[in-house]
């Protein structure tokens, strides 16, 4: 059986950076699920027909990392048809050998609900926001306003809304370097896996 690690948080808490990490060390194969909700909104045109043609190229369009594809992202997730397109996809994904890393929103609650390890990263909004500015070469005001938009949207939201796995592990990167978070990511996986 694969072994599964889910990665949930809030919009540039640091879980990407932590699963691509951990993707590596192990050795496993790495899903930003975010993605697919950003190139489903890229798209235009109907939300729930784009998500059910989405193909592997949509994926690598250059413009999906900006702040507006993310807004863009947020609001057709909210949509349940458009969740409900892109579940196999990441149900496949997920049953790779020898295991896999889910990073987005729903992952140990509702896409993974067995999976071997659920991390649930946050960061203060402060921290998030001026990370995601020095990132985007963006204002972080501005950015701080857009995370807090975005964020309640995902928490709020009837399906598959934001929230910590009961049996997620919390990684607070607020105060620590990204070695750091690694390592207590690390130390997570190992003790599950004996
Ligand atoms: O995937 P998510 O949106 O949660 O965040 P990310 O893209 O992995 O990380 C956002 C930024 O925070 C990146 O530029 C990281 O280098 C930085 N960062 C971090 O992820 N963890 C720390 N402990 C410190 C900084
Ligand atoms: O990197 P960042 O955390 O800023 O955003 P992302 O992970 O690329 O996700 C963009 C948007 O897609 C989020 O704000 C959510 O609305 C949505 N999303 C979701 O609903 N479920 C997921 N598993 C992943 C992303």
């Amino acid at each position: 059986m694969p072994f599964i690690i889910a990665i949930d948080g809030p919009a540039a808490s640091g879980k990407g950076t932590i699963a691509r990490a951990l993707a590596d060390h192990y050795g496993f194969h790495h899903l930003d699920t975010g993605l697919l909700y950003r190139a489903t909104g890229a798209k235009g045109g109907d939300p729930v027909e784009a998500a059910r043609t989405l193909v592997p190229d949509d994926l690598r369009r250059n413009d999906l990392r900006s702040a507006d594809a993310g807004q863009a992202a947020s609001r057709i997730a909210a949509i349940p048809e458009v969740r409900a397109a892109l579940v196999d996809f990441q149900h496949r994904f997920a049953a790779q050998e020898p295991g896999a890393v889910l990073d987005g929103r729903d992952i140990g609650t509702v896409i993974c609900p067995d999976a071997q390890v659920k991390l649930y990263v946050v960061a203060s909004n402060e921290v998030r926001a001026r990370r995601r500015a020095e990132e985007l070469g963006a204002d972080p005001a501005e950015m701080l306003a857009q995370l807090h938009e975005r964020d309640r949207r995902d928490r709020e939201r009837d399906t598959a809304p934001l929230r910590p796995a009961d049996d997620a592990t919390i990684i607070d990167t607020s105060h620590i370097s990204v070695d750091e978070a690694i390592t207590a990511a690390i130390a997570i996986v190992d003790r599950v896996r004996g």
